[in-house]
């Protein structure tokens, strides 16, 4: 058997599943790009049945995306699976992921069938997404909770209507190491065709034991690990695959596992996931974390300044984490930014010089002094920047302090017209937003979440502000970028209308083939 673990991400369907607010296509396809950058093997993209910016999005992933296998999930019914096969077919090679539960729990109470007609739907499942593709992943949910009489069985028959990976999911996080690995090596041992599929395994965090579990597994013969960036995911979220990625890169003489990916992708990689999903990552989590790599006591300072190895497993340079030890200035060429950008892992496509050269200089002014956080918040902006953006900031003026009620005049652009309004709040910030509300008419905008954030050190760091607001019942991010906080926050609400205005025209579009019949 080979000692290679595939490694299948699930940020863009887990993952996404479990945010407050959805991502939109675009920003779907820039994670897609750095999870293939990465090296992940199989991309889970989306569920396309389950709405039509998903379908969108695994589409317009899979026509970008060639190096990783790119994958959307279905239900076992057929209208999952052409769904599937129809948003992802414009790819020359990709994967149908379908499921059913299995587990008592789940077969009685939720899907209220008979074991006998749960393994019958998956073998149908299995055979209409064959017409669609060759590779065929069959899940079977809560596996973890499973009489493992029935999981061999419906194991044996999904490889024999054509599953080419066979996903054993923990779904609710329940099993210990010991437990599931043991799961996996009884499917070994009785499941006659086994050899004829790969073993994959799904574990929740519940217990905090899905990376635990997910190794176990591995040991005991599964060679696809399905993970997500930063662990994120339903509930307490799913195996990490950063996690799991540097334990088999820095054990690999203990274990003699490996895998394909960069792992100096993996900390520009969780900080993109982590802004556009607008979940920040716990400073002590394992591997991503702020602290993950500093050392507080003096004992520990001492010895890594004498021996790197003695308080450190892994160089923060394995995973992409880079010392900010040039400074630059607005005397820096342009050669000197491209210079440290290639050194910061980007290649020359990955990012428009002529826009970053002006906004380093713009910063450059500001600041000062130009670190490299600021140099990839800029990046990280620019992809971000709305383009053809039908609302734009055009002037923003706010006043505050002590005893005086805050005010903010904003202009606000839309599409050809421009609108300027005044406004109070209970802060300049409050006021600011008010002033935009009012100028756009889209006073049915509520802000739901609200959070400040710097990006870099000092007080002159630049200020982020991530946005969730509801709008028709429906919730859109929002991010900005300043280094004025009121700047940043009205960036963020700008961001969130344009957010609102594209899903109100796919609405419509959607609304005007309907009516055409199309
Ligand atoms: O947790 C789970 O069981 C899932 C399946 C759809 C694979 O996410
Ligand atoms: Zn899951």
């Amino acid at each position: 058997m080979s000692n290679q673990v595939l490694l299948f991400d699930t940020t863009l369907r887990d993952g996404e599943q479990a945010l407050a607010a959805s991502l939109t296509v675009k920003e779907k396809l820039q994670i897609a790009m750095a999870l293939e950058r990465l090296g992940v093997d199989i991309i889970e993209a989306g569920f396309p049945v389950s709405s039509p910016g998903d379908f969108e999005s695994v589409r317009t992933i899979a026509s970008h995306i060639t190096q990783s296998r790119v994958c959307g999930l279905a239900r076992a019914l057929e209208k999952d699976i052409d769904a599937c096969g129809q948003a992802l077919s414009i790819a020359e090679q990709f994967r149908i992921h379908t499921f059913i539960a299995t587990s008592e729990i789940h077969v009685n109470d939720k899907l209220r069938m008979s074991n006998d007609d749960v393994l019958d739907m998956a073998v149908k499942a299995i055979k209409h997404a064959r017409k669609y593709t060759d590779d065929v992943e069959f899940s079977s949910e809560d596996a973890g909770r499973t009489d493992i009489d029935f999981l061999c069985r419906i194991v044996e028959a999904a490889i024999n209507a054509g599953a080419t990976t066979i996903n054993i999911p923990d779904t609710v996080g329940y099993t210990t190491p010991t437990e599931f690995g043991g799961i996996i090596k009884t499917l070994f041992n009785r499941v006659p065709n086994i050899d004829k599929a790969i073993v994959s395994v799904h574990c929740h965090n519940d217990l905090g034991l899905a990376v635990a579990n997910s190794l176990a597994a591995v040991e005991n013969g599964a060679r696809q690990i399905e993970c997500t960036i930063n662990g994120i995911g339903e509930r307490a979220g799913n195996c990490a695959l950063e996690e799991i990625a540097m334990i088999m890169k820095t054990r690999e003489a203990l274990l003699g596992y490996h895998t394909n990916i960069k792992t100096t992708e993996i900390s520009r990689t969780s900080k993109l996931v982590s802004q556009l999903c607008n979940m920040p990552v716990q400073a002590n989590k394992a591997i991503v974390g702020a602290n993950a790599f500093s050392h507080s006591s003096g004992i520990h300072q001492d010895g890594v300044l004498k021996a790197q190895n003695t308080y450190e497993i892994m160089t923060p340079e394995s995973v992409g984490i880079n010392k900010n030890s040039l400074n630059l200035t607005s005397r820096s060429g342009r050669h000197v930014i491209k210079h440290r950008m290639h050194e910061l892992g980007y290649k020359d496509n990955d990012y428009d010089m002529d826009r970053l050269y002006a906004d380093f200089l713009q910063l450059a002014d500001k600041k000062g002094q130009v670190f490299d956080y600021d140099l990839e918040a800029l990046v990280f902006f620019d992809q971000n920047k709305q383009e053809q953006a039908f609302y734009k900031l055009q002037y923003l003026h706010a006043n505050s302090g002590h005893n005086i009620v805050p005010t903010a005049t904003v202009t606000l652009k839309m599409g050809e017209i421009e609108a300027t309004e005044a406004a109070t709040g209970v802060g300049p910030v409050d006021a600011a937003f008010n002033a935009i509300l009012n100028a756009s008419g889209l006073t049915n905008i509520d802000i739901v979440d609200f959070k400040l954030d710097s990006k870099g050190e000092g007080a002159d760091a630049l200020a982020q502000v991530s946005l969730i607001a509801e709008y028709k019942g429906r919730k859109f991010n929002g991010i900005g970028l300043a280094t004025d906080i009121v700047e940043a926050g009205v960036n963020a609400l700008t961001y969130v209308l344009n957010n609102t205005y594209l899903a109100d025209q796919i609405d419509q579009q959607k609304q005007q083939q309907k009516i055409a019949g199309i």
